[in-house]
């Protein structure tokens, strides 16, 4: 095992160890709800917006444990966005982390209502955080507000939906790629860095270079990798954007061109992190696994 998996080993199991203890209720009226949203959130994604949270954090020399709770909240909202994009509303998709998506385990009201409750949980979870001086957490309620609603996941998701069918200009798929995808994993870095509580304005600004990058080359690797890998591996339906004639960035520029975008992304990514030198190992390395990962 490399170091780096090892990293990754051990980030996989802070946070799902932090989610499972913090997911709890003890109403038994509940009892279905909270099943739904443990089995969504529990269910072994690779949790890269938590790490990245947690690498940004320790790339300014910040405890690991204070990004906890930030990796969680913005784990909880790509939780919550994936549920509601599985619905039969919006990719209509059936299988998600090689598990029945979770409308199709529970039902759709009550996958409509775990993505609501992680949704809202989320800002309570952050608002409670004391830890952190109230006008940081402030920030971070902004920030990861921004990130979810229509200026970023939300606004994605709607742009997504309405050009199904159609074919986009570059610069209108990469506004909804910037959304989508974007948003929530710049506010992953951004939130890391905050909670380290040594973030200069230019960490801010390098980081945000570094985040728009990987936000954008994730996305291009999401679209290529439901063309070239495959459903066992990937744990979602494999060739599901071309059935449903989603506009991807291997429909507009080719599987080569969109593998050279995201290989260029990845370069400029770990160009900006020059500022913070050594401290940035991990972020470089992540940047490396966002192109390279087969699922
Ligand atoms: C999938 O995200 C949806 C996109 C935003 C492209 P991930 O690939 O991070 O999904 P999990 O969390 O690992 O399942
Ligand atoms: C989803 O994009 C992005 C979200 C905000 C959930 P996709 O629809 O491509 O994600 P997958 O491929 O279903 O994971
Ligand atoms: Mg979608
Ligand atoms: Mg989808
Ligand atoms: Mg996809």
């Amino acid at each position: 095992m490399t170091d780096f998996s090892h990293y990754l080993g051990q980030c996989q199991e802070r946070i799902d160890g932090y989610l499972n203890d913090h997911l709890q209720s003890d109403q038994p009226l509940l009892e279905r709800l909270f099943a739904a949203i443990r089995y969504s959130v529990t269910n072994g994604g690779k949790r890269i917006r938590p790490m990245l949270a947690y690498a940004s954090c320790e790339a300014l020399e910040g405890e690991v444990a204070s990004a906890d709770v930030v990796a969680a909240t913005v784990e909880m909202i790509h939780a919550y966005s994936l549920i509601h994009d599985d619905l039969p509303a919006m990719d209509n998709d059936d299988l998600r982390r090689g598990q029945p998506t979770c409308h199709r385990a529970f039902d759709e009201a009550t996958a409509i209502l775990a993505g609501d409750a992680l949704h809202a949980m989320a800002f309570d979870w952050l608002a409670a955080a004391e830890h952190y001086p109230p006008p940081v957490r402030l920030k971070m309620i902004q920030l990861l507000a921004q990130a979810a609603g229509p200026a970023g996941m939300v606004g994605g998701q709607a742009i997504d939906l309405g050009a199904v069918g159609r074919v986009l200009d570059l610069d209108t798929l990469e506004n909804m790629h910037r959304r989508k995808t974007g948003a929530l994993i710049r506010a992953a870095v951004q939130l890391g860095a905050l909670a380290s509580g040594n973030a200069s304005q230019a960490h801010l600004l390098a980081l945000g270079t570094y985040a728009d990058c990987i936000g954008l080359a994730f996305q291009v690797q999401d679209d290529i990798l439901d063309i070239e890998s495959d459903t066992s591996v990937l744990g979602k339906q494999q060739g599901a954007d071309i059935a449903r004639d989603k506009p991807t960035y291997p429909a507009l520029l080719g599987l080569e061109g969109a593998r050279q975008l995201a290989g260029s992304l990845r370069d400029q990514a770990i160009d900006a992190l020059q500022p913070l030198e050594s401290g940035s190992l991990r972020l470089q390395q992540l940047a490396n696994y966002i192109v390279q990962r087969h699922f």
